[in-house]
């Protein structure tokens, strides 16, 4: 079921009169307030469960409405938006006058995208403001790739769900912190590095996994109910079939390349051999496993090159310590 007319026109309503809309993009749904209102900027973070301290995404309509947001635009910035936009991009600048603490957690700087979704296209455009918008799951849990997702987690926290089918590209846009001349990657997603060399010219340092950069890049998010464990694909089967035995009810993310082997365990996630393909099933392959009752879930990380960065970043999350902040 994709948004008709009538329910854009009543998502802009909700949103004028302070309320919550969760909003499909290209990415992963979003849940979103008036980035203007800092009464409803703080519903997002009561109704997630997220720290206030973690800033959230402002997503505008267009390029040009760029510099209503921000100040001190980069010359590197410009062109990354004028190439990336609409899509999977979001771009950390000086934060302008009109962005509220509230939406940075307090930081001068503020991240802006906008998103490649024609519902969520229309529903800026209706509008006709910002809207900030983190991922519409609880904190610290798997992103919402449908309405469906976000309906069972969130249920009446949120105000309008509108509908805008499963996301296309299925994990988080790529932030990258452009306030200075040298753009750094602050969190891998949706547009490659390799793909924002291209555009740049230049070479990018790999996103570090190792140490938390900034607030809301907490080492375990993106966790389901189950306890994910990291093997070597070599001894995935086995590791699987051995924690089963011990009585683990197990689910196993199984590659493509394995797909004729038997594995004896609770459940099997079958992973598409295109990158593009697992990451859109990620966040879903996670949520079934889950969904079948699974305590334990088995992977191995993706070859870490184009999409299979985002994938192996958010896997490795998914395995790490539970957050407790
Ligand atoms: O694809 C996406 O980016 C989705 C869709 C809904 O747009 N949004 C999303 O939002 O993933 P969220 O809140 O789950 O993650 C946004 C992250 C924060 O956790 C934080 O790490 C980073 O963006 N962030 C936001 N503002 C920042 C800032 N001023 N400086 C550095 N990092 C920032
Ligand atoms: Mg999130």
């Amino acid at each position: 079921m994709t948004a008709e007319v009538s329910d854009i026109e009543k998502a802009a309503g909700v949103l004028r009169r302070g309320g919550l809309v969760a909003l499909p993009t290209e990415t992963v749904y979003g849940l979103g307030a008036n980035a203007e209102d800092p009464a409803a900027v703080a519903r997002i973070f009561q109704v997630k469960g997220r720290p206030p301290s973690h800033p959230l995404i402002v997503h505008i309509g267009g390029a040009e409405h760029l510099d209503d947001w921000v100040q001190d635009v980069p010359a590197t910035a410009r062109l990354l938006a004028e190439r990336f936009w609409p899509g999977p991009l979001t771009l950390v600048l000086r934060r302008g006058p009109r962005v509220p603490l509230e939406a940075t957690g307090g930081l001068e700087t503020v991240a802006v995208r906008v998103p490649d979704h024609p519902v969520a296209l229309a529903l800026l455009s209706a509008f006709g403001g910002g809207i900030t918008a983190p991922s519409a799951n609880r904190f610290a849990s798997v992103s919402p790739t449908t309405a469906d997702h976000v309906r069972t987690e969130l249920g009446d926290g949120v105000d309008f769900v509108l509908d805008g089918g499963s996301c296309e590209v299925g994990v988080e846009s790529t932030i990258v912190d452009a306030t200075g001349d040298a753009p750094s990657i602050l969190r891998p997603g949706g547009v490659t590095r390799e793909e924002l060399e291209v555009v740049l010219g230049c070479s990018l340092a790999a996103p570090s996994t190792s140490r938390v950069r900034v607030p809301g890049q907490h080492p375990s998010h993106y966790a389901p109910g189950a306890r994910v464990v990291l093997v070597e694909p070599e001894k995935l089967v086995a590791e699987a079939e051995l924690a089963q035995e011990r009585g683990h009810r197990v689910g196993v993310f199984l590659p493509a390349s394995f797909a004729d082997a038997e594995v004896k365990v609770h459940a099997v996630a079958a992973l598409p051999a295109s990158m593009a393909d697992y990451a859109r099933g990620l966040y879903g392959f996670l949520r079934e496993l889950d969904q079948q009752d699974c305590d334990l879930i088995v992977a191995s990380l993706p070859v870490e090159e184009g999409l299979g960065v985002a994938i192996a970043n958010r896997l490795r999350r998914a395995a790490g310590p539970r957050a407790t902040v």
